[in-house]
């Protein structure tokens, strides 16, 4: 393919049209440094057939510098910048001048106006207009190359959210997906304006990375934060304070307490050079909820995940069936609550063995991993799951497993009333011909017989709208949930988009999986 570089968009077009190729695209203003290579790499890794082209786009945005701010001064350095993406793996590299771009000047096109709730927080408070002139050059540039993919670090990290948020509100079906900021081995993150910086005032800008790693130490051990230490601390380094703060990731907006995914986010000058850092703060680890009816796949697909991500997996369709299991081991009528009760106040219910591929559920020390999958459990389940006590005794012990985060849990209510806090949530689900396909290849590989995949399909439709129509916890999507419909898909597939949805919920660098 050789490695390209290209100015006009003329030339740009006529030599993709020789490659027919799909486009995974990283747009820059130059000044390229670890933290650029670093997306380029990521992207050649990402890369699922030989036809994707990495096109690294160089354009020192005019319309994102303030009045005053250092746009004539940016780092411009074409040779640099060419070996330095090519050295990391880009195939190509885009040097649009201005009229390629705004071709009719920036007047006669669209103008993107982020939402204020969005703009007038962090960076975008002193840097007005900084985000609409970010916004619109994106949308230039997107409606130019036309990619597949979008490749942004969350080093701008504010610049992301509004990317994605617009992304979403105008439907563009482009994927983007961010990668970590990149440190020294100092911990000062990788920036093009670090070359500003003389020697003295390099020593001092030390402290901004240093006191939020320090801030974030301190916050894992004891959970608070005193940004009013910080601020006197960096002040005495003699760095400038823009702001300090506190947010929700994702709303950006202010928060006293630290719940959810929470941002520690500064600005400052160090002398006329403006430096920005930030670090994620969690109380716990993430939480991962897939829901969805049965035979969805949920359990394959949601146990190859946990593997991959280290995390703890939960089936909580197990623990229902393991006491539906019980009942009617003991010959209890399904409808009897007070003996349902009364049997299951002390059952000691556990899961065994770490090993993912093995784990065993055991109930008053009796393996039933392979009794609960039966056609009787089955028919049964729906009936003792929509009990009042055998929710909340379930519930409680789900939340209890759940307590310090890092699991992926899957059921029916996982996202609604089990972890309605749940960082992650996914709905599952597949149409019911879909999932009878499945549920009979399941039976037949477990040994069981069944009638026909009709009945199957009759038998899910029923467990569905039992599951759906109970009083407590039905299952139901959550709100927040993103819907994954399955139909055609093969398990790969089903993790390629479940690997899509947590890593737009969950920075790279909170949860940093080399195998994802
Ligand atoms: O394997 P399948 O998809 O058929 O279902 P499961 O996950 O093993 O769950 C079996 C049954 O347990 C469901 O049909 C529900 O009635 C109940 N369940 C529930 O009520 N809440 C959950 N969080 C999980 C399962």
């Amino acid at each position: 393919m050789g490695q390209k570089i290209f100015q006009t968009n003329a030339q740009l077009k006529d030599w993709l049209s020789d490659q027919n190729s799909t486009i995974i695209f990283i747009p820059t203003m130059g000044g390229l440094h670890p933290g650029h290579q670093y997306l380029i790499q990521k992207a050649k890794e990402r890369k699922t057939n030989t036809n994707q082209i990495i096109l690294v786009s160089i354009f020192v945005n005019p319309l994102q510098f303030c009045k005053g701010e250092d746009f004539k001064k940016y780092p411009r350095n074409i040779n640099r910048d060419a070996e330095l993406a090519f050295s990391a793996g880009a195939d190509a590299i885009w040097v649009p001048d201005y009229f390629e771009v705004f071709p009719g000047g920036e007047d006669s096109h669209f103008k993107i106006q982020v939402p204020e709730t969005l703009h007038n927080q962090l960076c975008g408070v002193e840097r007005k207009g900084h985000f609409d002139g970010v916004a619109t050059v994106i949308i230039r540039l997107i409606k130019i190359i036309q990619p597949e993919k979008l490749i942004l670090g969350e080093k701008d990290w504010q610049q992301l959210i509004i990317i994605r948020k617009l992304f979403q509100e105008l439907s563009i079906p482009i994927r983007i997906e961010s990668f970590a900021t990149q440190r020294d081995q100092s911990g000062f993150a990788y920036s093009s304006r670090n070359t500003y910086l003389s020697d003295s005032e390099r020593v001092n800008a030390q402290a901004l990375p240093n006191l939020i790693q320090d801030a974030k130490d301190i916050f894992s051990k004891e959970k608070i934060i005193s940004l009013k230490k910080i601020e006197s601390k960096l002040k005495h380094s003699n760095l400038e304070i823009e702001y300090i703060k506190i947010v929700d990731a994702f709303s950006l907006e202010e928060k006293e307490n630290i719940k959810g995914i929470c941002l520690l986010a500064a600005a400052v000058r160090c002398g006329s050079t403006r430096l920005i850092d930030h670090t994620f703060l969690m109380h716990r680890k993430p939480i991962i909820a897939v829901d969805g009816p049965a035979g969805a796949g949920k359990s394959t697909v949601t146990k190859e995940f946990a593997k991959r991500l280290g995390f703890i997996y939960l089936d909580t369709g197990a623990m229902y069936r393991a006491v539906t299991w019980l009942i009617l081991h003991n010959s209890i009528d399904p409808s009897n609550q007070v003996e349902i009760k009364d049997i299951l106040k002390d059952a000691k219910l556990e899961f065994k063995n770490s090993n993912l591929d093995e784990q065993k559920i055991f109930i008053n020390n009796t393996d039933v991993t392979e009794k609960i999958r039966s056609p009787k459990v089955t028919s049964i389940v729906s009936e003792i799951a929509k009990q009042q006590f055998v929710r909340e005794l379930l519930t409680t012990k789900q939340q209890v497993i759940g307590d310090s985060g890092g699991l992926i849990a899957e059921g029916r209510d996982i996202g609604t009333a089990v972890f309605p806090d749940a960082d992650v949530k996914i709905f599952l689900t597949a149409t019911p011909k879909e999932r009878a396909k499945r549920r009979s290849l399941d039976l037949e590989k477990r040994g069981y017989q069944y009638t026909s995949i009709e009945d199957l399909e009759k038998e899910i439709k029923e467990r569905d709208k039992k599951d759906s129509e109970r009083k407590i916890a039905p299952l139901k999507k959550a709100q927040d949930a993103i819907e994954l419909v399955t139909d055609g898909l093969n398990i790969e597939d089903v993790l390629t988009e479940m690997t899509y949805i947590f890593r737009s919920k969950i920075p790279e660098e909170i949860w940093p999986t080399p195998n994802l």
